[in-house]
């Protein structure tokens, strides 16, 4: 059906149309039997969730529940799609093609990616389910912004279907070498899935230029700095839009009385520990939770600190959690907690409150207002924003940051105390500045990094990219070159 448009009865066509793996909001039946909708998990809802929130537009995606149907609705201003795949697709395109085979690989082999045909023939399905949504739900000439490593054959497939459209695609997380990447036997459809959008977005320059690289590689097109130029004449860009967050609305949160209240009583509930450490992750194996946990409590063990001086709160909200890699994980954290707090805790003073769940916005902000160092110890992310987050929330200029080189987040926060995740001593030698800094040095870091995150907010990063695609001309002969930004 190519060049064709096909438009569902009734809907109205959106200028600007999302596409992602999950809608900003997932499906929830209650023991009752009702149903109710929370806010979805990661990092990619809550950066584009506030950008989107500022603009009409339409979101497809999945509604995060295995059901037959879910009909479109509207929620906070924008027309959500539900795009709805079956209990097969979610074992082989969710948790297997997508975080069993391209999560690993992407960050550096962290586990060992596991590449099954069946897993490749329900992504190659389901990418071409959201591509059809996608081209029913797009006005005339309009922005589709595909995003994310579950989606990267959407932006060709949606090209077939409706070449009129300018099409963005972004990915969240890293984008790996050729070293790394080239173990993928659908290396060569992945890259061309990518190539169907006029503009290829990574959170680093570095993983553009992995990108180019294999393009010129494995696909054999002519590239020249940020540029792909395809047999068509048709020019694709690949370039680094480095994500953040609404940085004023956290800051607002974080200033709330209702928060400022709440962050005191997580302290004293705490016990006033002179010191309070932090950490905030999907429990991923990526996000070197294990690692950071042990450094902390060596600390204590080699005398440091005491329990009284200070304790550590680890939150990890549940993800996959039928994956193996991360049923493994959960055990071995439940068992590390288990046996640091048999080991050191004192009645009534664990050295590490660890907690298993989500929470809304509101107790982040509380508990990043009420910690006085924030540990963010990835061995691979796209960005952490997380870490930016942390950063906001310091309306008062104090508290530290320890923070992965291999975060993206690490590129533009300098300042914080940064850490190579795979060295424990260097990340207990780290942790141990952070904890004996006095408030002057802290300040001083803090400062440098609250003007990045306030020069850098997420309604930067997505008109930063909004204008490079608005230069793309329609019909797609040629594309004018998006302005270099610094
Ligand atoms: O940013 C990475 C990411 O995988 C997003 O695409 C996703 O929304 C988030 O993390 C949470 O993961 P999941 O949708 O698998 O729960």
């Amino acid at each position: 059906m190519t060049g064709t448009r096909r438009r569902a009865a009734g809907a109205a066509r959106a200028d600007l149309v999302i596409v992602a793996n999950r809608l900003p909001v997932d499906r929830v039946v209650q023991p009752d039997g009702s149903v109710t909708w929370r806010r979805s998990p990661g990092g990619l809802v809550s950066a584009l969730a506030p950008v989107m929130a500022k603009q009409p537009g339409a979101w497809i995606g999945w509604p995060g529940d295995v059901v037959e149907d879910v009909k479109p609705f509207e929620h906070e201003g924008m027309a959500l799609i539900p795009v709805t795949i079956s209990a097969t697709e979610y074992e082989e395109y969710y948790e297997g093609f997508s975080n069993a085979t391209l999560w690993p690989l992407y960050h550096d082999v962290v586990a060992k990616p596991e590449f099954h045909r069946e897993w490749w023939d329900s992504y190659v399905e389901v990418n071409r389910r959201f591509a059809e949504a996608a081209a029913e739900a797009a006005a005339e000439g309009a922005m589709v912004w595909v995003q994310d490593y579950q989606l990267q054959l959407v932006p060709a497939l949606l090209r077939e279907l409706r070449e009129d459209l300018r099409i963005g695609f972004f990915l969240h997380i890293p984008f790996p070498p050729a070293e790394l990447f080239s173990q993928l036997p659908w290396r060569r459809q992945i890259l061309e899935g990518l190539l169907g959008a006029d503009i290829v977005g990574f959170q680093l320059s570095g993983a553009a230029q992995n990108f180019i690289r294999l393009v010129r590689q494995r696909v054999g097109h002519k590239t020249h700095r940020d540029s792909v130029y395809l047999p068509d004449g048709r020019m694709v860009t690949a370039k680094a839009y480095p994500i953040s967050i609404d940085t004023a609305a956290f800051e607002a949160l974080a200033a709330s009385p209702e928060v400022q209240e709440r962050a005191a009583r997580i302290r004293s509930d705490l016990g006033n520990p002179r010191k309070l450490f932090l950490g905030i992750d999907r429990l991923d194996y990526t996000k070197g939770i294990y690692a950071r946990l042990r450094a902390f409590s060596e600390l204590i063990h080699d005398g440091h600190f005491t329990v009284e001086d200070a304790t550590f709160v680890q939150v990890a909200s549940p993800s996959r959690e039928r994956v193996d890699q991360y049923r493994i994980l959960r055990d071995d954290i439940d068992r590390l907690v288990g046996h640091i707090n048999g080991d050191l805790g004192r009645i009534g003073r664990p050295a590490i409150s660890y907690l298993n769940a989500s929470f809304p916005q509101s107790e982040m902000a509380a508990l990043y207002v009420a910690a006085d160092i924030m540990v963010v110890t990835p061995f691979r992310d796209g960005m952490n924003l997380v870490s930016k987050e942390y950063v906001a929330s310091r309306i008062e200029g104090d508290g530290a940051l320890v923070l992965s080189e291999f975060a993206g987040a690490a590129e533009e926060l300098r300042q914080a105390y940064l850490v190579n995740p795979y060295d424990i001593n260097g990340m207990k030698a780290q942790m141990l500045e952070a904890y004996l800094a006095d408030d002057k040095e802290q300040r001083r870091r803090m400062k440098a990094m609250r003007k990045t995150v306030a020069e850098n907010d997420v309604a930067t990063w997505a008109s930063s990219f909004f204008e490079d695609l608005a230069l793309v001309r329609q019909g797609h002969d040629k594309q004018v070159k998006p302005a270099r930004r610094s």
